[in-house]
């Protein structure tokens, strides 16, 4: 047999049906959320089993040195894969960072056979495609506790802790979102790294795209200035802030490592799908947690039993239309099939 890479679509390969689902699920996963939208992933299918790769060339130093941000957007695309496979009625195998000498070797799914249909796998798979990052200041009404509840069922579910930000806590997050940005914006080298994943300069199938950067407006806690122009209206301005009802939660892990950076991104995935279906929109906040200071600071305000992973910003939609979805890359590119090339068969079979 000769194996080949299922990338030119001229080439007559055979796939097998298994490498076949596998790749369906892999290509769902780059609807992904990721860290300025770098999908930092990499997909190789062969026979029974999708290997789960970090690219670390997609990895942005100035605000992610560790990998960490990187590693739970890969998180992300691991827990899509797997909710478009259960979807499908696949059952697989999980292992996640399987090999210590091989560290960007994230994780490896092996297909062990079908799962009944369930109507919960249906209508995550339905949030994939709904979902979006929503920036748009949120409606006046909050989220619903026991809906909040459910979303923080959703992440436990998915191995991580969510924490829900109280009222007395708010002060902190806002805190550290406004120290953040401030370290960031005096960053050169933020400022440059964001120039190249954000506008006119963004290469195709990548990045942030301005129209899905909402206005800022005074907000009680701020979120990340995309645009890079200045620090925007502060609530202190007297202007009336907007985006007052939101929820924040803390997706947080009992150690900072990487196998934990891993589950804390299919956390992640599970609570933004979950929210999604629950007609809720979503933003990730990782401003919250690049700059050590804000870290520690949200760290202090867990009672420093958790380390946190990455805020999410959860409300009802505001009014007016949604933000569009942003691009994702080709397939191909962050999808790798391995097939039979389907001459070498015909000549085994004396033809
Ligand atoms: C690890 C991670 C960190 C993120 N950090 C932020 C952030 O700080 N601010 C923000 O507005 N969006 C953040 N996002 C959302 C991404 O920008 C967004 O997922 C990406 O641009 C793709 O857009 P989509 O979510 O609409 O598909 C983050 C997403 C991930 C997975």
């Amino acid at each position: 047999m000769v194996t080949v890479r299922h990338i030119d679509p001229d080439v007559p390969i055979h796939v097998e049906p298994i490498s076949r689902i596998l790749a369906r699920a892999a290509v769902t996963a780059l609807r992904a959320p990721s860290i300025w939208n770098t999908q930092p992933w990499h997909w190789r299918i062969e026979h029974d089993t999708a290997k789960l790769r970090a690219d670390r060339r997609r990895q942005l130093d100035p605000i992610d040195p560790d990998g960490r941000l990187l590693t739970v957007s890969c998180g992300a695309a691991l827990h899509h894969a797997r909710v478009a496979l259960a979807a499908e009625g696949a059952d697989v195998v999980v292992e996640r960072l399987p090999r210590d000498d091989d560290p960007d070797l994230l994780a490896t799914l092996r297909y062990t056979g079908v799962v009944p249909w369930s109507s919960t796998a249906q209508r995550l798979r339905r949030a994939i495609q709904v979902r979006r990052t929503d920036r748009r200041p949120f409606d006046v009404k909050p989220v619903p506790e026991h809906v909040a509840d459910r979303l923080r069922a959703a992440a436990r579910h998915a191995g991580a802790d969510m924490h829900l930000v109280r009222p007395k806590d708010l002060t902190a997050v806002a805190v550290a979102a406004g120290h953040a940005a401030a370290a960031e914006r005096a960053d050169p080298a933020y400022r440059a790294e964001l120039a190249r994943w954000t506008g006119a300069s963004l290469a195709a199938g990548v990045g942030v795209p301005l129209d899905t950067v909402a206005a800022l407006g005074a907000r009680p806690v701020p979120i990340r200035d995309f645009t890079g122009v200045d620090e925007g209206p502060s609530i202190y301005s007297g202007e009336d802030p907007v985006d007052r009802a939101a929820s924040y939660g803390v997706i947080v892990t009992d150690v900072d490592e990487p196998a934990a950076w891993l589950v804390a991104g299919e956390a992640l995935s599970a609570v933004l799908l979950a929210a999604t279906a629950e007609r809720l929109a979503t933003s990730a906040m990782s401003d919250l947690v690049e700059v050590r200071s804000a870290r520690d600071l949200l760290r202090r305000m867990l009672g420093n039993v958790a380390h946190p992973v990455i805020g999410v910003r959860i409300g009802i939609p505001g009014p007016g239309a949604l933000p569009p979805h942003s691009p994702r890359r080709p397939a191909a590119e962050a999808v790798e099939v391995l097939g039979e090339l389907m001459v070498d068969r015909h000549q085994a079979d004396g033809g």
